[in-house]
């Protein structure tokens, strides 16, 4: 048989509840703070990613999945939404729109990383992208809506790091201070960031190698080496996180692995997670919308790996689902009594299942245990010739019979008014 491909999950139907639970918290608390849903391509041109994410990142260098389209163009699967979000509000003229742009997401990503628990090559995130502030009262409102979204399902010993990353006209300098700083302990450095000393200094800081760790445990600080400007920006930041009680810790490390940020950087993290302990990350982004063509735009967003919240979402928070009716039909008559019914109560909103392959009773009732479902409809030749039908309740086992007419009505009125009793976790 050909198998799914490698860091590529299949999210079964035993899942899917899960998934969808938290979409729709995803959906609802991106609602709640004013933004609205964007959906944007799965493959853009290539030149996109390398432009946005820069041509010396990881994920450009290493992990972009990327093809030649019929007519030779080169195209990629999106590994993040951040620069599609960007293309199209470049290209829609979002920015021509007197409301502010406030935009979130839901779907699939792609890249080429080595597969482990909370790393896969097609992961889903939830990201929001807020265009065209400055003030940092949206970054605050940013990182409140992703604490919030964390928060609110439960997910355990969440902690917000944050860091700044100063304006890019603060980055040459202290890129200079950096390098000479690592040039004395080059040799303690893995040949990976020796490279990056060359290419991308400020991603050493982010090694996970305990070697340069230790080797880089007192490096300069960007948050030493701020402008006023950014320093200001900063402290607005964190004294409206506290304001509105969203607790943070600083990161000095935290450089985050897409070139475009500027100012503002955070990353939520669990201890829960392991190696892979990154729930959810951003930035601001103040320069990218000119970068890539369109008007002067400050920006700022967050994405969220959603494998990491489905891994880590509590047991009692999984969303209830809603017991079905199961119809057990038997027979010529029974069969088509069953099958109206069945129609009949989805008609009225109530979800019916059935079973067509069982033929005894006994594998009815095993059916409709394993579906968990609420009642059970017993419908023979024998019922259907007397004009009634059986009503089981699953979880007492008491019986009923009931008239065959208006039996869909009558079946409808006792699940509504079994209310609670009607859902299962
Ligand atoms: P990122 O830090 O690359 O940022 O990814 C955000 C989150 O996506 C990570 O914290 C992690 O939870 C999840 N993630 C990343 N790679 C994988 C993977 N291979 N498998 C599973 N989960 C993964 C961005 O993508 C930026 N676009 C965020 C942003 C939006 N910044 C501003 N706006």
């Amino acid at each position: 048989m050909i198998r799914g491909i490698k860091g590529v999950k299949d999210i079964l139907p035993d899942e899917t509840a899960r998934w969808q639970f938290v979409e729709q918290h995803a959906r609802q608390t991106a609602g709640l703070y004013g933004y609205r849903e964007i959906r944007i391509p799965i493959f853009e041109m290539t030149d996109l990613f390398a432009r946005s994410i820069g041509a010396t990142t990881d994920i450009v260098e290493k992990e972009m999945y990327t093809f030649q389209d019929r007519d030779g163009a080169s195209l990629t699967l999106r590994p993040e939404g951040t620069a599609g979000a960007v293309r199209a509000y470049i290209e829609h003229n979002l920015a021509a729109d007197p409301l502010p742009q406030k935009l979130y997401y839901l779907g699939p990503m792609f890249r080429h990383e080595r597969p482990q628990a909370g790393r896969l090559r097609q992961f889903h995130q939830f990201g929001v992208e807020f265009f065209g502030t400055a003030d940092p009262r949206a970054d605050v409102e940013v990182i409140a809506l992703l604490w919030r979204f964390l928060s609110g399902l439960g997910l355990p010993d969440l902690a917000l790091e944050m860091n700044s990353l100063g304006l890019a006209e603060d980055r040459p300098a202290f890129k200079a201070v950096l390098l000479r700083f690592l040039k004395e302990r080059e040799s303690r450095l893995c040949s990976n960031c020796r490279r990056r000393m060359e290419t991308n200094p400020l991603r050493v800081l982010d090694c996970k190698v305990p070697e340069c760790r230790a080797a880089t445990e007192d490096a300069p600080r960007l948050t030493d080496h701020l402008s006023p400007e950014a320093r200001r920006h900063f402290d607005k930041v964190l004294g409206g996180l506290s304001l509105i009680g969203v607790p943070y810790r600083l990161n000095p490390r935290l450089v985050r692995g897409l070139d475009y940020y500027t100012l503002t950087a955070f990353e939520v993290t669990s201890s829960q997670l392991g190696a892979q302990n990154a729930v959810g990350a951003g930035g601001r982004y103040d320069g990218l919308v000119e970068a890539l063509g369109g008007p002067k735009t400050p920006a700022i967003g967050f994405a969220v790996g959603l494998e990491r919240v489905t891994l880590m979402l509590p047991q009692g928070n999984t969303p209830s689902v809603q017991r079905s009716v199961y119809v057990a039909a038997f027979g010529e008559r029974g069969s088509s009594a069953g099958l109206t019914l069945v129609e009949e109560l989805r008609a009225l909103g109530v979800s019916a299942n059935t079973d067509y392959r069982a033929t005894s009773l006994k594998a009815h009732l095993r059916q409709a245990d394993r579906l968990r479902s609420i009642y059970a409809v017993i419908v023979g030749d024998e019922e259907v010739s007397k004009d009634f039908l059986v009503v089981r309740d699953m979880d007492t086992k008491q019986q009923e019979n009931l008239p065959l007419k208006g039996a869909a009505q009558s079946i409808a009125l006792r699940y509504r008014s079994d209310g609670e009793r009607a859902f299962s976790r």
